[in-house]
């Protein structure tokens, strides 16, 4: 059913609350009257269209969605902690949380071509989640975060829509997207108004294979760590200087080279960590945040401070093209 539904050209694009709320109340009414008792598997990533879909079936359904929440040990400090407090603790959902963290850096381990690597995580994620799947009895409906700009751009031949894809065909659901019809600043205001926390609805853009694709080359859990903790002081230090929600993009890169230096008058043989801020509207035009001087002088200082491992910074200035975002 939901494979057909469109959205109407003349729908009035959501942008209060009162708009969210008449879209939240016609979307439960939509989904029980979809799914009746049955019960609906979601991954749950914590990205804002997943946690969108989980917070609505949650007031539609309660415990009859099942929210699956794999961590692949690719996610950024603090990220299954959050999934488990918001839709665990505080929404008393229905949630699995699978912890699969040495099963994909045991798989990863050696690999440094970045296709292959991008090709293990996403098989690797499917592989568990559909053992997850297996394990669970009478589930007939899959949820899924499919926004209208997904639909627009498999129909343009830009990117297959892969959200379903990929499953095994025994595990053969129908589908419940309740936000297929909204861009994504309509899911923020669907998603505010259903009382998901600001970080959660305003997040920043993060890719599916998560930290692997900052982690260049084969991935080591020492340099990986690096990364984890070196994007987590990045983030801090946005929200402190006003700068999160208003740069579109940042994260750090540690390459997998070593360079010299020295602390407390010993020679270290380190990593470099890269900082990379971007702006942008359509993601393939991208131009680079130019921080302040104090906060880049603040960053350099922490991230060289306490980062085990990390003793220079860089500031990546390049514009797309030629670079891309990420760097795999
Ligand atoms: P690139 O590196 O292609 O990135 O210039 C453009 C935007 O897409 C994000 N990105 C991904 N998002 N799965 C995703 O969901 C992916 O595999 C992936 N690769 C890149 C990237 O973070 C940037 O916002």
């Amino acid at each position: 059913m939901a494979e057909y539904l469109r959205r109407p050209d003349d729908m009035e694009r959501i942008t209060t609350p009162e708009l969210a709320k008449a879209f939240i109340d016609e979307q439960i009414a939509a989904v029980k009257a979809q799914v009746g008792d049955n019960k609906v598997l979601l991954a749950l990533s914590g990205g804002v269209d997943s946690s969108v879909v989980a917070a609505l079936l949650i007031k539609a359904i309660g415990k009859n969605l099942v929210c699956v929440h794999v961590n692949h040990g690719l996610l950024r400090k603090g990220e299954p902690e959050q999934v488990i407090k918001v839709f665990k603790d505080e929404m008393d959902a229905n949630l699995i949380y699978v912890d699969a963290v040495d099963r994909f850096l045991d798989k990863l381990a050696g690999v440094s071509d970045p296709e292959t690597k991008r090709k293990i995580i996403g098989g690797e994620f499917i592989d568990v989640f559909a053992e997850e799947a297996r394990k669970l009895e009478g589930i007939k409906f899959l949820a899924q975060g499919t926004i209208w700009p997904d639909i627009l751009e498999s129909e343009a031949g830009i990117k297959a829509h892969h959200n379903a894809g990929g499953l095994p065909e025994d595990l053969d659901f129908d589908l419940v997207e309740p936000v297929r019809i909204l861009f994504k600043d309509e899911v923020r205001v669907v998603g505010k108004e259903l009382g998901l926390p600001d970080n959660m609805v305003y997040r920043q853009p993060f890719p599916g294979p998560g930290l692997g694709v900052r982690c260049p080359g084969a991935i080591t859990r020492d340099r990986l760590e690096a990364v984890r903790e070196s994007d987590a002081i990045l983030r801090e230090e946005f929200a402190k200087a006003g700068l999160e929600g208003k740069v579109w993009q940042y994260f750090t890169v540690v390459p997998d080279f070593k360079s010299t230096g020295v602390t407390d008058g010993k020679r270290t043989f380190n990593w470099p960590c890269i900082i990379r801020a971007i702006n942008t509207t359509d993601v393939m035009e991208v131009s680079v945040e130019h921080l302040p001087a104090e906060l880049i002088d603040h960053l350099v200082k922490r991230i060289t401070t306490e980062v085990a491992g990390i003793n220079r910074v860089l500031i990546d200035y390049t514009p797309k093209p030629p670079a891309t975002v990420e760097y795999e």
